[in-house]
Parts: C-alpha cells; sequence; structure tokens
C-alpha cells in the first residue's frame, strides 16, 4: 500500500489568520496601515498619527504618483513615528463609487508584505462612513485574501520560509460594535474557507463518503444531518442518480442538512441543492485526458451548500433552512451505465440517457425532486457545475442563472450584485424543452451542442413541479478561478456569500 496523505478537516489547514479590535488612539506600531481618501485625506485620528512625517509621506506619493484609487497602496519604510516599521497606506476612492469594503479588506491584506507577522489597521476615513460594519466586511476581505490550501504540502515550514501573517489588529472609534459585527460574520468566512477547501481537495481523499462526513460535521453547530446511502436511494427509487455512481468503487450518498431557525419548526423551509460529483471522467462517454484533474471541483454545487449552511447556523439565520447534495462519481467501468440506457428516475419520469459526461442533471433531477416532495419548500435553488457551455456564454465572472420565477430571481441578481457575486439570467422555453424530447422515453438526457447549458435548465424543469426554483450554473465561477482581491484559492467558494445574503435580505424574519 502507497502511503496516502491523512485527511484534515474541513477548515483551512494553517489556522486562520487571527482579527482583533482596538480604539482609535491606542498604540499602533511595527506595520501599520492606514486609509487614504482623496488628496491624501485621513480621517481626524489618522491625520493626526500621521502629522510628524506628512510632508514626507506628501513627497512619496508625489515621487510614486499615488493618488489613493481604490485599492492602490504606497509603501514607506522606516518612517520617523516612534515604533514603526513601515507604514502603508491603502487608497478608498474619491468617494464617488460606493466602496465595497471587502474587496478593499482583500486590497489591505495584500498590501501587508510577507514578511509581516503582525499588522494594525487604522479604520478612519475623513468622511468618517467607516463604522462597525465595514469594519466587520474589511476583516472578512483580510481573512478571505489570507485563505491558503496547503494540507498537502510536505516541505512547506523550513528556515527559508517568510513569516507568515497572523494577526490584524483593527482600529476604530467604536471597536466594541465592530467586535460584535465581526463575531456575526466570522461564520460566513469560515462558510467560504469551508467551501474553497472541499473544493481543493483530491478526489482520492474526497470522496462521497468522506464528503458525506465533513458535511455531518455541521452537526456540531446545530445543524439536523440524514445520509442516505445506496440501499436507502435504491428503497427510495433515486434512479437517475444512482445510475451515474454505478461505475464506481465509491459508494453513492445523499446528504439532508437542516436548519431550524425561524421561530416555528413548521414554517415552510426554503431550500438548496448542490451538484456532488466527486470526480467526473465523463464514464463511458470519457472526457479527454487533458485538463480532466480539474474535474476533482466537479462537487463545487454542493460544497457551497455545505458551506452556506455552516455560515447560516453559525449566526443563528431566523429561518427554516434545507442543504441537500447529491455526492456520487462518475467512472468508466463493466457495471458503467451507458449511451442508450433508459433510466427512471425518482419523478417517475424515464430518461434517455446520450452521454454519460451529462451526469449533473441526472444526480440533480433526483434530488429536486426528493426536496420539493418531502418538504415543499419557498423555492429551491440549486448550484452545479453543470455545462461547459456556460463557460463559453459568460466566462468566469457572472454564474448562469435559470429561472421559473421572476421574482426569486431578482432577489438572487440583487444579492449577487450586492456581495460580488453576480448572475446573469438566461432563457428557458417550450422551443428549448423541445429539443430534450426522445423517440424512446420521456425526456432525452441532452439536447445537442447548441444551447447547452440552457438545454441542461430545461431538463431540471422537468423535475421541478411548480416550486419556485433557480438553477445557477457555477462552472464557470466555483473552480478553477481566476484569483482576484479577496481570493487566491483555485476553489473560490462561490455563493455561500450571495446565498447567505440572499437569506438574510429577503427571506429572513
Ligand atoms: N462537469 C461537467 C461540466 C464542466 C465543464 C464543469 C468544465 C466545469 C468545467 C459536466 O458534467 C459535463 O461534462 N457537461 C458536458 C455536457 C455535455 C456532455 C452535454 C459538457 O459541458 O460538455
Ligand atoms: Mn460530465
Ligand atoms: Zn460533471
Amino acid at each position: 500500500m502507497s502511503k496516502t496523505p491523512t485527511p484534515t478537516l474541513a477548515t483551512a489547514t494553517d489556522e486562520p489568520i487571527k482579527i482583533s479590535f482596538q480604539k482609535l488612539g491606542e498604540k499602533a506600531e511595527g506595520v501599520v496601515v492606514a486609509l487614504a481618501g482623496p488628496d491624501l485625506s485621513f480621517g481626524a485620528h489618522a491625520a493626526e498619527w500621521i502629522a510628524p512625517i506628512q510632508a514626507t509621506l506628501a513627497k512619496a506619493a508625489a515621487a510614486d504618483r499615488f493618488k489613493a484609487k481604490a485599492g492602490g497602496s504606497l509603501d514607506l519604510l522606516a518612517p520617523a513615528l516612534p515604533g514603526v516599521d513601515r507604514l502603508i497606506v491603502v487608497g478608498v476612492g474619491d468617494g464617488k463609487e460606493p466602496v465595497d469594503w471587502v474587496k478593499l479588506g482583500g486590497q489591505i491584506r495584500g498590501a501587508i508584505p510577507i514578511s509581516a507577522e503582525e499588522a494594525t489597521v487604522l479604520l478612519d476615513v475623513a468622511d468618517g462612513s467607516l463604522g462597525a460594519d465595514q469594519a466587520a466586511d474589511i476583516a472578512l476581505g483580510i481573512r478571505l485574501r489570507s485563505y491558503v490550501f496547503e494540507t498537502y504540502k510536505t516541505k512547506k515550514k523550513d528556515d527559508a520560509t517568510p513569516a507568515q501573517l497572523s494577526k490584524v489588529t483593527l482600529a476604530l472609534t467604536d471597536e466594541g460594535a465592530a467586535k460584535k459585527a465581526w463575531k456575526l460574520k466570522v461564520g460566513l468566512a469560515e462558510g467560504v474557507e469551508e467551501a474553497r477547501t472541499l473544493v481543493n481537495e483530491p478526489p482520492n481523499i474526497l470522496t462521497p463518503k468522506e464528503f458525506a462526513r465533513r458535511a455531518a460535521e455541521l452537526e456540531k453547530l446545530g445543524v439536523e444531518i440524514e445520509i442516505l446511502g445506496e440501499k436507502e436511494l435504491k428503497k427510495a427509487g433515486f434512479g437517475a442518480l444512482l445510475a451515474v455512481g454505478q461505475g464506481s468503487e465509491q459508494e453513492s450518498q445523499v446528504v439532508v442538512m437542516r436548519w431550524n431557525g425561524a421561530k416555528s419548526k413548521d414554517e415552510q423551509p426554503v431550500a438548496f441543492i448542490g451538484k456532488g460529483v466527486v470526480f467526473d471522467t465523463g464514464g463511458i462517454s470519457i472526457k479527454p485526458g487533458a485538463g480532466m484533474e480539474d474535474m476533482k471541483g466537479d462537487m463545487a454545487g454542493a460544497a457551497c451548500v455545505v458551506g452556506l449552511m455552516h455560515a447560516l447556523a453559525s449566526r443563528k439565520a431566523k429561518a427554516n433552512v434545507i442543504g441537500a447534495i447529491g455526492c456520487v462519481e462518475n467512472m468508466p467501468d463493466g457495471k458503467s451505465y451507458r449511451p442508450g440506457d433508459i433510466l427512471t428516475g425518482l419523478s417517475g419520469q424515464t430518461i434517455e440517457v446520450i452521454n454519460t459526461d451529462a451526469e449533473g442533471r441526472l444526480v440533480l433531477a433526483d434530488v429536486l425532486w426528493y426536496v420539493q416532495d418531502k418538504y415543499k419548500p419557498k423555492f429551491m435553488i440549486d448550484l452545479a457545475t453543470l455545462t461547459g457551455a456556460i463557460l463559453v456564454a459568460l466566462g468566469t465572472t457572472h454564474a448562469g442563472l435559470f429561472s421559473n420565477d421572476d421574482e426569486l430571481s431578482e432577489n438572487i441578481a440583487k444579492a449577487g450584485k450586492a456581495t460580488g457575486e453576480t448572475v446573469w439570467r438566461m432563457p428557458l422555453g417550450a422551443e428549448y424543452d423541445k429539443l430534450i424530447d426522445s423517440k424512446f422515453a420521456d425526456m432525452k438526457q441532452t439536447g445537442g451542442r447548441h444551447g447547452g447549458s440552457i438545454t441542461a435548465a430545461q431538463f431540471l424543469k422537468r423535475h421541478v413541479n411548480g416550486t419556485p426554483w433557480a438553477h445557477l450554473d457555477i462552472a464557470g465561477t466555483g473552480m478553477s478561478s481566476p484569483a482576484n482581491e479577496i481570493n487566491k484559492s483555485w476553489g473560490s467558494g462561490w455563493g455561500v456569500r450571495l446565498l447567505d445574503r440572499l437569506v438574510r435580505d429577503a427571506y429572513e424574519g
């Protein structure tokens, strides 16, 4: 037997960065960050603190053409301030555009050099716009930017490695309120980190059973967990989902997570459903080899649902929420399902298999049906790395949104704008639906190359019985993510912040 790394818990591998708060005016030494508005303006406290080096700072800013543009930074080594090794000035922009404080947090984190172990940030801007909520958002951005996935690097801790930033202190007038606001957001940070880690984990470690085990850790936060293994799934009739996992040595699993935060346990829940294909070879319709390793991220939808449940339970969201994930591995084997097979899914409808690489919709079809039938939710939103076609259409900046409900769509779009996890609505309609009519069964599983993301969504829609529903195709946003201000990781944890916001703004109370 070859040695395999020991699986770790579902949080970031290194200790998360420590964030603390102090009052403005308390001692700030070592590496200090200050925020600047136009013309190098500061809040009153910060301005007074900087006053002794104002002339030097102005000269440095001119030399570096620093204009306090949002996110831009100026680095002043060994300034003549007592105990200060480095003053980093980060721009907040000219106030014409609203500040994205989470993004700014990421930019602050990015401006702190790798040699620093600790830093203090003076949260004091000229127009006084920075309160407790903004401070908590900055803390969130700092923390998300700091996330690294290094579980399987065995050689990271040698002496040559630069120090890692382990602590950031945020200084502001009302540090007590900021502390409270951050306490309500830590769970959101953890939820995003958890989703990222699940996506980053290799497929030999994150099997469907291991996925279920990690989801079950939410029990510690008061989330009720139900796990259905193959025996239960067969008995219940998950014929489409089970077909996908049929060629794998790994047992398929469906996990239902339940958070009861509403006044009454009987209040109608909202529901989130995730595609959890832990590895997608394509099956018998096997994928080409190049880049196939990326298909370990084909469970980003399910990872988001787990991260979201973590976030909601941590802040004791006042809503009843169901999270359900279908975890399977899609492998070629003598026992695999094949093109031409006709499956009977949980809905009782029959499905003609065209391409075993269109597995995600089969998994989701059964889980969607199960959730709406059993829990009668107010709405359901599914997330899935469903189609390569959505990458062609929207690239990596918007997820595709498909829905049978305008109000739900609007609410998702709003939460998307608020969090920067943006969506773009795509069409559904009878003409597209026709494309998945089958000669041999109630429907075909695919509708050809053209409009591939849409026909995939039409297939899902045939497994929704009128419940308000939205489908987010996150193939472009959930994995293999380009680095940005708040994420340097391959798995982005996309959707956790969006859906936490959606629940908070539109469905809690
Ligand atoms: N998991 C893939 C979609 C995908 C592609 C996710 C690229 C992330 C990046 C999905 O299961 C798939 O293979 N879809 C096929 C569907 C086709 C066979 C109808 C596709 O998009 O090519
Ligand atoms: Mn596939
Ligand atoms: Zn897939």
